[in-house]
């Protein structure tokens, strides 16, 4: 093992205590009144970013796109797409949020390019072009694509192109061709294309669909091909194992123990991966994400702790309720109405408690909530092309709107929030996406500040995770595993204690923490609650521990041990 590697196992690296901001980019800010969210934007809000205390912003694709996928189909890798702004923009970006001490981490997308894509255009003019073997082909005949599969987005997977006789495949929109991973021309552009962004100051990637890379078509595979760790490692030898980079690959088929393979101390592959287990568990056994299904609160708390334990001392974790792909989480497993900033808060701390890396979704932050958009507000390609397959299978237009408000990517895709001004602050213009109302309430302004709101819990666990070792370094321990409301866990790293309880529910309900689980004395602390703790009936010990746990109230309390725990 070269000392190079040795010191990346050995030292702690800085995206183990880091929390990772998630910006998309389309409706984060707009400053030329186009409205869309540009470059320019994000750079003058960097003092908000700086404020929350995040390490780093995860920008979704600012690169040249005609966009059918908001940016997830490139068309040029190397360049900004002018509706975000310019070159010159994302390098002031990188220095000005380097000032700031923030990293960027850009968004990868290599299963697949635009179908405008220079190599994509030279690939279909003919068999023999040296592009053509840059993406996946097969023969066939016009009615008799090669193996019959849906695509991610409605559809089948393989493109009849006439003038070749040939079909090519996409996982994705036929907008978005596969490139073909087996041809290492392919693969080797990519790495060169990366190593470009790192060498221009980009502090990480995110690799959009990671699993997918390895895809086998004739046999069958999408995700978890069986060269897909071979390539991760090639790529990550070419490309990630320099400057301190972090990476994280999104991986939808990912279960802890994939996720130890990804996640390699020996740092052969990634930093960590976006696993989907706690995300799947409101959908129908054997449903799509659109059939729809009461939330199993037993299994979301089990799923957590399998891969907490899995990955302890190990692998590592990502952290994350939300991302531009889900609703928002406050909707969707908290209380948007009357117990919206508690729940939202609740959520946070329930999240941010674990070991791992968090992010934060743009919005997530201020409890941002989810629509209630009619179906003509649903614009996005994987939402259009839900409505027209369903509707098609006749499901009632009541139906659709009911999946679609709780499921479609476009809840968690509406401007943010920064405001009560008209169109929240984001832009001056016509928003490319309709705002959620209650803008007026919920922003950025009215909570700066606030002690007690969504945004100042944020901004002190963020904090927290910087200054309480045992948040990163602790194990995990599941409590109460089939209680049906309250969510608890203890960390643990031999020199203290944590202990985070949550109250999923409407309603009031006795603490089952009693000193047996968890013997709170005078040297425990409340870190952080979903409630303001001047309103609390009780103080000293007892408030740590209460008898009652009020509605969607959460707790993150400390002990220090008194002697070191020799067992550690
Ligand atoms: C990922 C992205 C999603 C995109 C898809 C295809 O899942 O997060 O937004 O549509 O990949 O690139
Ligand atoms: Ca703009």
């Amino acid at each position: 093992m070269s000392t190079e590697s040795v010191r990346h196992t050995t030292s702690s690296p800085w995206w183990r205590t880091a929390v990772i901001y998630q910006i998309y980019p389309r409706s984060f800010c707009d400053t030329n009144g186009d409205g869309i969210g540009d470059l320019p934007g994000i750079i003058s809000k960097l003092d908000y970013l700086s404020r929350l205390g995040v390490d780093a912003l995860w920008l979704s694709p600012v690169c040249c796109s005609p966009q059918a996928d908001n940016g997830y189909d490139i068309s040029d890798y190397l360049d900004i797409d002018p509706i975000f702004g310019t070159m010159e923009d994302m390098d002031r970006l990188i220095l000005e949020a380097g000032r700031r001490g923030i990293r960027i981490v850009m968004d990868l997308v290599l299963n697949h390019s635009s179908d405008e894509h220079r190599w994509f255009l030279e690939a279909k003019k003919s068999r023999d072009n040296p592009y053509h073997d840059w993406y996946i082909w097969r023969d066939g005949t016009p009615d008799c694509p090669p193996r019959q599969a849906a695509a991610s987005f409605g559809g089948g997977m393989w493109e009849w192109v006439p003038e070749l006789g040939q079909y090519y495949y996409h996982q994705f929109s036929a907008k978005q061709p596969d490139l073909n991973w087996a041809n290492p021309e392919v693969r080797h552009a990519l790495y060169d294309m990366i190593n470009r962004w790192t060498d221009r100051g980009i502090g990480g990637y995110r690799l959009d669909v990671a699993d997918h890379l390895g895809k086998d078509p004739d046999r069958g595979f999408t995700v978890r091909g069986p060269r897909l760790h071979e390539y991760i490692r090639e790529m990550s030898a070419a490309c990630f194992q320099r400057n301190a980079l972090v990476t994280v690959g999104e991986a939808w088929s990912a279960d802890p123990e994939q996720a130890l393979v990804y996640t390699s101390p020996d740092g052969s592959e990634l930093s960590m991966v976006f696993g989907f287990d706690h995300m799947k568990l409101d959908q129908a056994p054997g449903g799509d994400k659109w059939s729809l299904a009461p939330l199993d609160f037993v299994a979301l708390k089990r799923s957590f702790a399998h891969w907490q334990r899995t990955l302890y001392g190990r692998g590592w974790n990502s952290l994350f309720w939300e991302n531009h792909d889900l609703p928002r989480i406050v909707s969707r497993f908290g209380n948007d109405g009357r117990y919206r900033a508690e729940s939202a808060k609740l959520l946070a701390i329930a999240l941010h408690g674990m070991c791992g890396t968090p992010f934060i979704y743009q919005g997530e932050e201020l409890g941002m909530t989810d629509p209630d958009y009619a179906l003509e507000d649903f614009r996005d390609i994987e939402a259009r092309n839900m409505l027209r397959d369903h509707r098609a299978q006749g499901w009632s237009e009541e139906r659709l709107l009911t999946a679609l408000r709780a499921r479609a990517r476009d809840n968690g895709r509406t401007p943010m929030q920064w405001d009560a001004t008209a169109n929240a602050g984001f832009t001056d213009g016509e928003p490319w996406a309709r705002l959620c109302p209650n803008y007026t309430e919920v922003n950025a302004a009215s909570q700066l500040g606030q002690p007690d709101s969504v945004l100042e819990c944020y901004r002190t666990l963020i904090r927290l995770r910087k200054e309480i070792p045992v948040l990163t370094d602790g194990d995990f321990e599941l409590l109460l595993e089939k209680d049906t409301r309250i969510f608890a866990y203890l960390r643990r790293d031999g020199l203290s204690e944590l202990l985070v309880l949550c109250n999923f529910s409407d309603e009031t309900v006795t603490n089952p923490i009693g000193p047996e689980l968890w013997p709170g004395d005078k040297s425990c602390r409340l870190l952080v609650s979903s409630y303001p703790e001047a309103a609390h009936p009780a103080s000293g010990p007892e408030a740590c521990l209460p008898q009652y746990l009020r509605p969607w109230e959460a707790r993150m309390l400390l002990k220090q041990n008194q002697e070191p725990d020799r067992k550690k």
